[in-house]
């Protein structure tokens, strides 16, 4: 029986990259039923939302999707579709692999490292208040009662909420992931120092946890510091556990060791829904042009493949693609070279097909 998948192309050069991946998904030979289901700019433009009822039901439906990235309107009102969509889905954690491709020189050849990052709280639940508005000005004066501190009356804020809650399900998920994945390491980053109420329960819900798995080797990390060490020496991490807006700022720096954004692939999880995406954008500064790397969108499809127990297939894509960029002669100009996206998807696809 076939696969039921719904993909959304998504916008800007969301579309180039999803037809990319889904020639290269179809190469496979996995029997793929698809879905396709619109959300982002030009749906804003034509129903007054970028992210319609019909986009979360076909997810619903299929339980897995595939996206291309969608650009965040800005003074429209509407926020983040794709935080919308993992609040919505209660898809808590995003796993996003950074290793260094055999075939692309970079700057260090042993990276292999997976970023956890929690993906429904911390500043990016999007509690804000504007500036001058009377509720920053109501919040202003009950913080001045509850903490003695008065602040000045321009100020906007954005709210950092951590439960206990959501951090522990995001540590025992990265926990539970070493060993379904035979890694070794997990390293948690945190400000705990500063922010004692947010990151400091973040990590001793880590530490609680971590005791529950001693096979798993756990360390933690102030969040300058570890920054600093990955770029010193990235080889010595595996697994990084990060609150949200971390592991957003983390999983962009670990892309750029491995060869930047357009081979950054990556998985929303939650219990009952999975959705995968590339780390990347809309790139509207390149979008139309044909000349995105579609390989970030394609390795999140491998993960799809893997989450479909089509382990096989999975591996096959991702062999394809090291053996693209190792004979060097198709690379999309991110990484030096001239070819188009649609050169690019062909070769990998006439790669599998053998
Ligand atoms: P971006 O990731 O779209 O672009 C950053 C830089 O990387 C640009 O120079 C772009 O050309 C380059 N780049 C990105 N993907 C590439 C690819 N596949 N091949 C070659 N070059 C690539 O980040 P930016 O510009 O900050 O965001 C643009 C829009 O995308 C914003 O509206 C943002 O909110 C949205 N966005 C959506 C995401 C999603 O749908 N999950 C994730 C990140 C940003
Ligand atoms: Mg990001």
């Amino acid at each position: 029986m076939a696969h039921l998948v719904t993909l959304i192309p998504g916008d800007g050069i969301g579309p180039e990259v999803s037809e990319a991946t889904r020639r290269v998904l179809e190469a496979t030979g996995v029997p793929i039923e698809w879905a396709i289901v619109e959300a982002g700019a030009d749906v804003l433009e034509r129903e007054g939302t970028p992210l319609p009822g019909r986009v979360l039901d076909r997810i619903r439906d299929s339980r897995v999707a595939i996206k291309g990235p969608i650009t965040t309107p800005v003074g429209s009102g509407f926020r983040s579709v794709n935080v919308e969509l993992r609040q919505a889905l209660d898809l808590f954690a995003a796993v996003r692999p950074s290793r260094s491709l055999a075939g692309l020189p970079t700057r260090y050849p042993d990276v292999d490292i997976v970023v956890i990052r929690e993906n429904t709280e911390d500043l990016y639940q999007g509690i804000e208040f504007a500036r001058g508005t009377p509720e920053a000005l109501e919040l202003r004066d009950m913080l001045l009662r509850f903490s003695g501190r008065e602040l000045r009356e321009d100020s906007g804020f954005t709210v950092k909420p951590i439960s206990v809650t959501g951090a522990r399900r995001i540590v025992r998920f990265a926990l539970e992931f070493v060993g379904a994945h035979g890694r070794r390491k997990v390293t948690l980053g945190h400000k705990a120092n500063i922010m004692r109420f947010s990151d400091g329960l973040f990590l001793s819900v880590g530490q609680i946890e971590a005791e529950g798995h001693p096979e798993v080797w756990f360390e933690q990390m102030e969040i300058d510091q570890l920054s600093m060490r990955l770029v010193r020496e990235p080889a010595a991490f595996d697994v990084l556990l990060l609150p949200n807006l971390y592991g957003d700022i983390i999983s962009d720096l670990c892309a750029g060791l491995v060869g930047g954004l357009g081979l950054a692939a990556g998985a929303n999880l939650g219990w009952e829904y999975a959705v995968f995406e590339p780390v990347h954008g809309s790139a509207p500064d390149i979008a139309g042009k044909g000349i995105a790397n579609p390989i970030a969108m394609i390795l999140s499809g491998a993960m799809l493949l893997r989450h479909l127990r089509e382990a096989a297939a999975a591996t096959a894509v991702e062999g394809a693609v090291d053996r693209v960029l190792q004979r060097g002669d198709t690379r999309t100009p991110d990484l030096g070279g001239t070819s188009s996206t649609e050169e690019v998807a062909a070769a990998i696809e006439e790669t599998l097909r053998g």
